[in-house]
Formats: structure tokens, C-alpha cells, sequence
């Protein structure tokens, strides 16, 4: 049955049916439509707009149905959509009564509401999952204190630096996210509902007693914009594209570390895939798809601003496009948000490589231009002299750390002995002590301090 079949003399053909209908989609939003009309129904009748008699029925009759749902004994089906499906069930068990429930309330401000009950569930999740994905971080940069390997800047050997740097670069990212995503979560906990279809109601409705039913923070205050914005919908897909961007970063960089040519990192096999053509292939998927996916997300928020950007005051049915990207983005950063978390810690070290590496190709160049800069020489003379070093090792293919303390001296008469300990890999990136550099010391204060932030989460 259609909500609004009485103005029609014909039926709707089959084909504006399966064109029209959000059911086998908007299905998601069950549970949040039968909270959001609970609350709906004893506002009606603490206002004095519908008994207690009808109240109690509605509200028997919409726990009953949320049980049959969950428990799998009722089939979301045959109908327009979630709101239809779930207000044609409960006419059907409880009669009359069911027929009040929509009193001073249309689907435009019921579907604002549901979606945005939906979205306050869904950056909860999204928190908790980020927490736990920074936890992970967190191991893996305190096994990475005592670890060095190079920092690298146009994917070429810069610095040298404390493993746990890198991890704890990941982890401010996605702090930053979970910052982001509990301010939305203020912007989206703003209720619609009283809205009704563009311009209030005339029923002496309490719209702030609905709105503290159901966990918002308040009522929003225009209802034209209460029924069309979707504003909280492309906040989330862009919070969501960015912690996509960040993970699709670290997955390149896990991609790459794990390569043969780079060798740092290990994923175990169990994380890892194999060729069915090529017996010595051990693939990293799981980093792969994690970037591959990122391109959906970020499509699902293109979509949605696409969709919003040409659509006049209020509600129009474009609106209904609004769901689908959203469902999905959620399930995918769900999903490798935690797939990741998972992964970092079956990711072990190589660390011989990376100590090497960290050493090899003049990785400590800046090391020795700041140690004679320390001398008194200006900065920029020292580089060009340890410029000259470099080409010259290169020249005989020998590195800085081959070169005795004579062989410096050659360059420069303010080198002294205590060069040759200077350029060890684990001297420079213990010297960079400075606050939020990459020495094990400055690591350990920065691990400190994420976890006092992520503890206000
Ligand atoms: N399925 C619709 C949507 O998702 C529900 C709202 C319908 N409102 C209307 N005026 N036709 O947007």
C-alpha cells in the first residue's frame, strides 16, 4: 500500500516502482526509523495529541515489529521504502491506531531524522575503530624506538631517523581524524524532526522533547533547512576520504617497505597473498586494496556534493541519492580501518636492513654540513664542502661511513676526530633531539604524548 495512493485513480506502473522505491536500500536505516518513531509517538501523546490507549499500541506494535526484524521472522519488503515498509506493518498488527503514528510528521522530516540517527551511530563506530587503529600505530612505534632507518623526501634517502617516528607520523593523522570526527558528530546532532514536510506544524508538538529522545543535541531551527540539508552526510563521507587518504598513504609506504628493493618490512603470511603463476610471490593485497578503495570513497563524496549543488529549498526527491554512497562508504573505512589496525601489528622488522639503508647513500650528509656549521662555518659553505665530500665518495664508491677521520680533514681542517662517530647512522638520528624530531628520545616524548590524546577520545 502507498502512503499516498488516495489522490490516484491508477496504480503506479511496475517500472516507477522499481525506479522510485529506496526500500532495498534504505532498508539500512530500520532500526533508526523505529527509534526515531517511538520517540515520535510519545511526544504525540505526552503533547495530548494522540491517547494513551493508541500510544501504547504504537509503541508495543514498533518493539514487536524491531524484534521480528532482528531475530529474522520478518522480511523488510514490499513497499516504497523503510518508512512505508515499517507504518504499513504496524497498521497491519494494531489497526487504527497505527494510521496516528504520522501525525504532524512527513517522511521529508522523518527520512532528515533516521539518516541523521543513522550518522550519529555511524561516527560513533568510526571513533572507536580509529582508537583502535591508533593503538596499533602506538605498538608498533614503541617496537620502532630502538629501530633506525632512512626518512625519505621525493622517495629518496634523506635522514636518518628512529623507526617510531614513522608510525607515530601515521598516528597524529589519525588523531587528527578522530578530532574531526567528533566535532561532526556536534554538527549532526542536530534534530530534524517537527520539521514535517517544509514549514512546521500546526500541532502543538515539543520538538525539543524528541530531539532529547533521541540523543540530539537540539532541535535545528529552521525547518526548511531542517528538511533538506545534507550537509552532515558530505562532512562524513569527507571525513571518511580523508582517513582514506591518510590509510592509502601508509598502505603505500607498508607496500613499498615490504619490497625487495626496500626490504624493511615483513607482512606475515598470513596477511599476505600469493601468485597462482609465480611460486616466489608473496603480495601485499591487503595494503593494495585499501588504496584502491580509497578512489570509491572519495567518489561517494563527489557524488553526494554533485547531487546537492542544483536542488532548490526543500526537499526534493534528488535527496534520496543521498544513501547509498554513504552506506557504502561507511562499511568500506569501517573495514579497513580495522583490517589495518590488524595488519600493522603482523608487519615485523628488518633490522639490519633498515639500519644499513639508514647509513648507505650519503644519508648523513647533512649531518656532516652541521657539524661544520657548529665549527662556525656558515651553513651554506659547509654544504658545498660536504658536497664535494659526497661526489668524491661517489667518485670511488665508498660511503661517508668508509671515510677515516685523515680522509675528512682533506675537505676541511675543522673536521676533527670525532667525525668519523658523528656520521654513524644511530649518532644522527640521535642527535636530532629537537621537539617533535626523529631521535628515540623525542619519539618516546611524542608516543607520551599521543596517547594522552587519544585518551579524550
Ligand atoms: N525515500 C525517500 C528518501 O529517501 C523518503 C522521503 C520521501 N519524501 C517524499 N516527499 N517523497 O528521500
Amino acid at each position: 500500500m502507498k502512503l499516498w495512493e488516495g489522490r490516484f485513480e491508477k496504480p503506479a506502473a511496475k517500472s516507477l516502482e522499481e525506479f522510485n522505491d529506496s526500500l532495498p536500500f534504505d532498508k539500512e536505516l530500520w532500526q533508526a526509523d523505529i527509534k526515531g518513531s517511538l520517540a515520535h509517538s510519545q511526544m504525540l501523546y505526552e503533547c495530548g495529541i494522540i491517547g494513551e490507549n493508541d500510544f501504547t499500541l504504537i509503541s508495543n506494535g514498533l518493539n514487536a515489529i524491531a524484534g521480528d526484524i532482528s531475530e529474522g521472522k520478518l522480511q523488510i519488503e514490499g513497499a516504497e521504502d523503510i518508512h512505508s515498509f515499517i507504518e504499513n506493518e504496524l497498521t497491519k498488527r494494531i489497526g487504527e491506531a497505527g494510521k496516528k503514528l504520522h501525525t504532524a510528521r512527513s517522511r521529508n522530516d522523518q527520512v532528515a531524522t533516521d539518516f541523521r540517527i543513522y550518522a550519529m551511530w555511524a561516527h560513533k563506530t568510526l571513533a572507536e575503530k580509529l582508537k583502535t587503529l591508533v593503538g596499533s600505530l602506538l605498538v608498533k612505534a614503541n617496537e620502532g624506538i630502538k629501530l633506525i632507518m632512512p626518512g625519505y623526501t621525493h622517495l629518496r634517502k634523506a635522514q636518518p631517523m628512529c623507526a617510531g617516528h614513522f608510525f607515530n607520523a601515521y598516528a597524529e593523522m589519525f588523531l587528527r581524524d578522530l578530532e574531526r570526527i567528533a566535532q561532526s558528530e556536534k554538527r549532526v546532532a542536530v534534530c530534524p524532526l517537527g520539521s514535517g514536510a517544509l514549514a512546521g506544524t500546526s500541532y502543538p508538538i515539543n520538538r525539543f522533547m524528541t530531539a532529547e529522545k533521541l540523543g540530539f543535541l537540539k532541535p535545528c531551527e529552521n525547518s526548511l533547512d531542517g528538511v533538506s540539508d545534507r550537509d552532515f552526510a558530505a562532512e562524513y563521507l569527507f571525513d571518511c576520504s580523508l582517513i582514506m587518504a591518510h590509510l592509502s598513504r601508509l598502505c603505500e609506504d607498508i607496500i613499498l617497505y615490504s619490497a625487495e628493493e626496500f626490504g624493511y618490512f615483513e607482512i606475515s603470511d598470513e596477511y599476505s597473498t600469493g601468485s597462482s603463476i609465480m611460486p616466489q610471490k608473496k603480495n601485499p593485497d591487503i595494503p593494495e586494496l585499501i588504496r584502491g578503495k580509497t578512489g570509491r570513497v572519495y567518489g561517494h563524496l563527489m557524488g553526494l556534493l554533485t547531487t546537492i549543488k542544483g536542488i532548490p529549498l526543500a526537499y526534493n526527491k534528488d535527496l534520496q541519492e543521498d544513501k547509498e554512497g554513504l552506506f557504502d562508504a561507511k562499511k568500506q573505512v569501517e573495514n579497513c580501518v580495522s583490517v589495518m589496525a590488524e595488519l600493522l601489528l603482523n608487519i615485523s622488522f628488518k633490522r639490519q636492513n633498515m639500519f644499513k639503508a639508514a647509513g648507505g647513500d650519503f644519508c648523513c650528509a647533512t649531518d656532516v654540513a652541521d657539524y661544520l656549521a657548529k665549527k662556525g662555518i656558515p651553513f651554506r659553505t659547509a654544504h658545498a664542502v660536504t658536497g664535494k665530500i659526497v661526489r668524491s665518495c661517489i667518485e670511488k664508491n665508498i660511503t661517508l661511513q668508509d671515510m677515516t677521520a685523515e680522509d675528512f680533514k682533506k675537505f676541511s681542517e675543522f673536521f676533527g676526530d670525532d667525525i668519523v662517530e658523528k656520521v654513524k647512522a644511530e649518532n644522527c638520528a640521535a642527535a636530532r633531539l629537537s621537539y617533535g624530531g626523529a631521535s628515540p628520545k623525542s619519539v618516546r616524548e611524542n608516543i607520551k604524548s599521543i596517547k594522552k590524546r587519544l585518551n579524550k577520545f
